[in-house]
């Protein structure tokens, strides 16, 4: 006793800021977990420790009550306070689990099993991330003008509903979503995109990654085989690999989803599809095409998601109408997203399910992720009820169509037509087409060394890149920043992709 004693007075700092109880608290928990007060043995009276410490007597029985409580020591009333056996079960340590045996071939040197921390499927997801540590500035990808966003009007929707905040908003939200937020989103997706949907065939979530996430979860077993467009969104094959899926990429042409006999010969259980802008490449999958995979999806009972990112911003002609209103057979899950529309941070989005799966959805959505965030949705039901959503679409696809323009004069002034600018009828980003021979990652992190964001084409192939090329978004980019942030991105593409840069150099 005297050694705890000596021991905790040595370690007790009077002078630091931290308070003696919680000091000697840690201290006393550290002894018993390294061995230092071994377990059975007696502690103390606190008004021993307390007067060998001089600290309060109150503080050393805090100290013990807290010990006491979290299972360090065992109080007997009358016979004082002994530490409590708590060393892991010898057993329950020892015992091998199935899949350690044998042990020979499966310890390592240190006795841990060679599998790692990590799954084989997450270890994947970590391999081929590509999610990126800046998300703004000249020329970022897929990414809206937040500084365009109308805040005042939000702030203000958002201080009238927190005024009659009640338990309807700030509980959970089990049900698919705020039902007002549903029946705006379903005349909004019926009159903007012709999906054909009532309120109840929405869920809320927190994004397009959420809904696909939750659709597969739903509708396929690990080790079911998913087509994804190649090339397509990194985020998207992310989600589906990771949830168990086997991928099989199918090349894209002028028509959008182009499968071979063979990719037809064996039928996936779901097809990720892009048709109104294809992304990355920016085509529209044609109604031949549409109403092909239509049928081949009900003939095989195939799900077919409809990533449907960002096909408001149509420069030239009028929105597409989505695949999901085209379809006869309910096969069609339809997902989008208010990342694009508004403010990527906001993280709201919606699918659109058959109606006999409603509510299977609503009940997977709450049992897996626990909605909530109704307060942001019911400020977005009214943001979209009062015409703002509208409003502010329109006014963003002239102000993105001008940067676009912008940018695309950039390109053409520095070089001509030597570099293709591909998929900029739609969206908030093109791709400029480099020469075959070019390493477009390397373009991609050279230009990123000089403070210019590109996504190389690379980056969405998961087989074979047929052609070399960088995401150049203009969404976010405003309009005096275009033409200087392009003439850093063009020095590095003349050094990568040009011989003798000099001369592909036009006026200007
Ligand atoms: C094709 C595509 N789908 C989905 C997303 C992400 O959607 P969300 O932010 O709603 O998860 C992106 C983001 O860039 C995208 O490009």
């Amino acid at each position: 006793m005297v050694i705890l004693s000596e021991w905790l007075a040595a370690q007790l700092d009077k002078e630091s800021a931290e308070p003696a109880y919680r000091q000697l608290l840690q201290l006393m928990q550290q002894a018993i977990l390294a061995g230092r007060l071994a377990p059975g043995t007696k502690l103390p009276s606190s008004r021993t420790l307390a007067g060998d410490l001089g600290v309060a007597r109150n503080t050393v029985l805090h100290v013990y009550d807290q010990l006491s409580a979290e299972g360090y020591v065992i109080s007997t009333t009358g016979s004082g306070t002994y530490v409590a056996d708590t060393r892991p079960d010898s057993v329950a340590v020892s015992t091998p689990t199935p899949a350690a045996a044998p042990a020979d071939e499966d310890d390592d040197a240190n006795g841990a099993s060679p599998r790692g921390d990590m799954s084989m499927r997450g270890q994947r997801l970590i391999d081929e991330a590509g999610v990126s540590a800046r998300q703004w500035g000249a020329f970022m990808p897929g990414v809206p003008d937040v500084a365009e966003f109308p805040a005042r009007t939000w702030s203000r929707l958002q201080a009238r509903l927190w005024k009659s905040a009640n338990h309807g908003l700030l509980t959970y939200a089990p049900g698919g979503g705020y039902r007002p937020l549903r029946r705006a989103l379903s005349d909004y997706l019926r009159v903007a995109r012709s999906v054909r949907c009532t309120p109840d065939q929405i869920i809320i979530t927190t994004g397009i990654h959420q809904s696909i996430d939750l659709a597969v979860r739903l509708l396929a077993d690990v080790g079911d085989r998913a087509w994804v467009e190649e090339p397509c969104y990194w985020g998207a094959r992310s989600v589906l690999q990771s949830s168990g899926l086997k991928l099989a990429p199918i090349p894209v042409d002028d028509e959008g989803l182009n499968p071979r006999e063979q990719d037809l010969r064996d039928p996936p259980r779901i097809a990720l599809v892009t048709p109104s802008h294809q992304y990355p490449l920016g085509m529209v999958m044609s109604l031949a095409r549409r109403r092909t995979l239509l049928e081949y999806a009900r003939q095989h009972k195939v799900w077919i998601i409809e990533d449907d990112y960002d096909s408001e911003f149509r420069y030239g002609s009028r929105p597409l109408a989505s695949l999901q209103g085209l379809d006869e057979s309910d096969r069609v899950i339809y997902v989008g997203s208010l990342g694009k529309l508004l403010f990527p941070g906001l993280r709201i989005g919606y699918m659109v399910v058959p109606e006999r799966l409603a509510a299977t959805f609503r009940t997977g959505v709450a049992e897996l992720y626990r909605e909530g965030q109704l307060m942001q949705q019911a400020v977005l039901a009214e943001f979209i009820m009062d015409g703002y959503l509208t409003s502010h679409v329109r006014r963003m696809r002239t102000l993105y169509g001008e940067r676009r323009q912008l940018l695309i004069d950039a390109v053409t002034r520095h070089f001509g037509d030597a570099l293709p600018v591909m998929g900029d009828e739609a969206g908030l980003h093109f791709v400029l087409g480099l020469p075959d021979h070019t390493d477009d990652r390397a373009v991609a992190a050279a230009a990123y060394d000089a403070g210019v964001i590109v996504r190389p084409l690379a980056a969405y192939y998961s087989v074979s890149q047929d052609r070399k090329g960088l995401l150049t978004g203009y969404a976010c980019v405003p309009h005096e920043e275009i033409a200087p942030a392009f003439a850093t991105l063009a020095q590095v593409i003349e050094e990568h992709a040009f011989a003798s840069p000099k001369k592909l150099r036009r006026a200007g």
